[in-house]
């Protein structure tokens, strides 16, 4: 099945914010910011950027005639900073003019003077200075002070993780127009239109009906636009009703990178006990997240950070602390996983510490704290339809773990500079937003009179495939082709207060009101076969390949027929559902209860081959066995297991973030961050389908897949310590990632001191 865009993409067709056609009298918009990190606003002159000719108005934080207020979770974000600076990079002044140009040369005539503060850039050290944004989350279970006792070993550690870019295709923009009645219409790269309207209502202090979003699709999100488009369109929308003109504004590249937060980077301190057969006891883990300057997503971050604290492993004593830090880098936010990786990345390092204090292999370990059917999560919930050992044993069978293991040891005997390495990493991952309410979506179908279809729901097209999938149960209900289905735009007035497009439930969520949609429907439409056949047996007409059955015999009434008759009976061929996921609820309190509808398992084999020389390495394989479920669009399902591994792989290994001590990314180029290339890929990829895995609470059976994989790549993590640890088998190794070439090449020789930041 081909995806529903395709065709349009190949060819350059599909439209984003800015191939958007615009009326004649727009302006476009640039972003002056904070050059300081930290800091307190003396001054700002504007009035040689407002000279400029093409200039049409420069606005700042007192031109908002609502809030200046964008938190969400906690209301510590300013959208124009007002008297403090908090993060280099943060919006100060939007200028608008009459071309981009000019935009951008106006901006740079602005002139700030900041009295500077003293800045926070890492995690730790903000924890030290009481710069806590939520007080500490903790989750535990089992009793962590008495079981210490009862375990053979005991290994305790520090692992780092750091920052992603998310590098979407499309820069963050919107395009705000003014409507009639003091209204507006923002056109916005979000995954939360319903989030754009509220922060833009906000700040224009409007009720939201009088705030239209529309969102055709994203050139890429991966969470970077859950929470961090609302800026962006709330400026544009700022700028067009003091103005009272459209108003247009594209972040560059660069600009983008400055501005937006980023991956938590988490700074992590565990202790493990096990005992001397490999038994998992104990955990006790604490998690310094880095936030960034104001909340955004983090508490919710940090939460599913504790959720996924012991991954795809039972443990019965554990206790986990999570600390949300403040400090003066640009507001860390939501990125693929959200939170789930940093948790398990930890735990992977605990396991492999313990397995070379112990001498025995991580593979060891991990095998027989695998989660069974029926094992509790720290926070009460237990895995049901557990696949965490099936697909382990599965990959197993297929690729053969030992024999993997003989080949390299054999090799790694015959090599003395170049070593390879294995690891294998199992990935559980839950799958509703953690937040209960959230979990709920609606859908609106309307049947033309000439049988076609239009969907709308609140679901985001990202290049994640939501469209396909929506259009998949469409055509499967109604029993029509899927060519007369068009999946709209998402827009605030055709579906109201939606979730964002995130936490992988979209299909799930959105796909499953649809379904409901289409269900009524589908009655009624019986109902209006039955009269036109008249017959009374309404049960036994069915519709089916675009046809009317009656008694399981074709009639003569297709599909079109059958719609244009609905419609002169009057009979309304437009329904709207509603859906929310049953069964979920969560104590935060307590953090006790069921907050997942189901979870998704998996397990990855990776083969790397390390050049001790250069500590440059290559990526053999990666083989995968993944419970889809019963994936609805294969295609998609497969393209998005391997686009998320190798997301993965890149967080784990090249993708550096560096900030200097005075809080300035440095890495704020493509030229300078390196995200994975098709060099760089796996040289082997293949993901395998878990057969007979049937999930109910999914859409159709198929289980959600966007997130998930992602975390296969901390096992490439593990298997290039693998090989380092075959080439200086006497040194122990730290557990900070990214683990670039270079790093790789400092830790196998030496003591040398990485460089010093300036
Ligand atoms: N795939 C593409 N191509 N582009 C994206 O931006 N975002 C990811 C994932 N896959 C993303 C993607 C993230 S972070 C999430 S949460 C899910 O898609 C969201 O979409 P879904 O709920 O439809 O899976
Ligand atoms: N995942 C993604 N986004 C979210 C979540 C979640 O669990 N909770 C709130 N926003
Ligand atoms: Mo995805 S991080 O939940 O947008």
């Amino acid at each position: 099945m081909n995806n529903y865009d395709s065709l349009q993409h190949v060819r350059g067709e599909s439209q984003f914010i800015d191939d958007l056609i615009v009326p004649e009298n727009t302006l476009f918009a640039s972003v002056f910011y904070s050059p300081s990190a930290h800091g307190i606003i003396k001054s700002i002159y504007l009035s040689q950027a407002r000279n400029l000719e093409g200039v049409k108005g420069i606005f700042t934080s007192s031109d908002i005639p609502g809030q200046n207020q964008i938190g969400g979770i906690v209301q510590d974000e300013e959208l124009l900073a007002a008297d403090k600076v908090m993060f280099a990079g943060q919006p100060v002044a939007i200028i608008a003019a009459s071309d981009q140009r000019t935009a951008v040369k106006a901006r740079n005539k602005i002139q700030i003077e900041i009295d500077e503060l003293p800045v926070i850039t890492g995690a730790r050290e903000a924890y030290n200075k009481g710069e806590l944004i939520i007080p500490p989350r903790i989750f535990s279970c089992g009793n962590i002070e008495t079981a210490w006792d009862k375990c053979d070993v005991i290994v305790e550690g520090e692992a780092e993780s750091g920052a992603q870019e998310h590098i979407y295709l499309e820069t963050q923009g919107a395009l705000a127009i003014p409507a009639e009645g003091g209204g507006i219409k923002v056109y916005s790269s979000t995954q939360a239109p319903t989030a754009v309207q509220r922060t833009v209502a906000r700040v224009l202090n409007l009720p939201m009906h009088k705030v239209e979003v529309d969102v055709l699709r994203l050139g890429g999100g991966f969470g970077g636009k859950e929470d961090q488009a609302n800026s962006w369109a709330a400026l544009a929308a700022l700028a067009a009703s003091r103005l009272n003109e459209p108003v247009k504004l594209i972040l560059s590249r660069q600009e983008d990178m400055l501005m937006t937060g980023k991956r938590h980077p988490y700074s992590s301190d565990f202790k493990i006990g096990l005992t001397n057969d490999g038994k998992i006891i104990a955990y006790e883990v604490t998690f310094y997240q880095n936030a960034g300057a104001s909340a955004d997503l983090s508490p919710a971050i940090l939460d599913r950070t504790l959720f996924h604290t012991t991954n795809s492993y039972y443990i019965p004593n554990v206790k986990a602390t999570g600390l949300c830090c403040r400090t003066n880098l640009p507001p860390n936010t939501a990125f693929r996983g959200f939170g789930g990786p940093q948790a398990m990345f930890v735990l992977e390092s605990a396991i492999y510490k313990a397995a070379e204090k112990m001498g025995i292999e991580p593979i060891e370990i991990q095998k027989i704290n695998l989660l069974s059917e029926g094992d509790e999560f720290p926070y009460s919930q237990r895995a049901i339809n557990c696949h965490a050992r099936s697909c382990w044993e599965n990959l197993d069978k297929k690729y053969n773990y030992a024999g993997i293991q003989k080949r390299i040891a054999a090799y790694n005997l015959e090599n003395t500079i170049s070593k390879k390495g294995f690891a294998i990493m199992p990935v559980c991952f839950g799958i509703s937003f953690t937040n209960t309410f959230m979990n709920q979506a609606s859908a609106l179908v309307h049947i033309y009179s000439d049988g076609s279809v239009g969907i709308s729901t609140g679901a985001v097209e990202m290049g994640q495939g939501v469209n396909e999938k929506i259009r998949q149960v469409a055509s499967t209900i109604l029993s029509i082709n899927s060519d007369r289905i068009k999946i709209e735009s998402s827009n605030t007035t055709r579906a109201a207060n939606t979730s964002p497009t995130a936490a992988s439930s979209a299909a799930d969520l959105n796909g499953k009101a649809v379904e409901l949609a289409c269900r009524d429907l589908i009655e009624r439409l019986k109902k209006t076969s039955s009269e036109i056949l008249n017959v009374k047996e309404h049960n036994l007409v069915e519709i089916k390949e675009e046809h009317v059955f009656y008694k399981n015999i074709k009639t003569g009434i297709g599909w079109d027929e059958l719609i244009n008759k609905a419609f002169l009976k009057r009979v309304s061929l437009s329904s709207q559902a509603h859906y929310s996921t049953p069964g979920i609820y969560f104590d935060k309190d307590k953090s006790k209860g069921k907050a997942f509808s189901y979870y998704s398992y998996g397990t990855a084999v990776i083969e790397i081959t390390l050049d001790c020389m250069l500590g440059k390495y290559e990526i053999d394989s990666v083989k995968i066995m993944h419970d889809f479920g019963k994936s609805l669009v294969p295609a998609v399902d497969r393209r998005q297991a391997e686009s998320a591994l190798i997301q993965g792989i890149g967080w784990m290994t090249i993708e550096e973030i560096l900030f200097s001590k005075k809080g300035q990314l440095m890495t704020n180029a493509l030229s300078t961050y390196k995200v994975p290339d098709i060099q760089f890929t796996p040289k082997e990829i293949e993901v395998n389908f878990l057969e007979n895995s049937y999930n109910p609470m999914g859409i159709f059976n198929s289980k959600a897949i966007g997130e998930p994989p992602l975390m296969y790549g901390i096992g490439v993590y593990f298997a290039l310590t693998n090989a380092m640890k075959s080439f200086r088998p006497d040194k122990q190794f730290s557990f900070s990632a990214p683990l670039t070439p270079e790093k790789i090449l400092l830790s196998l020789y030496s003591n040398i001191k990485e460089p010093a930041i300036p």
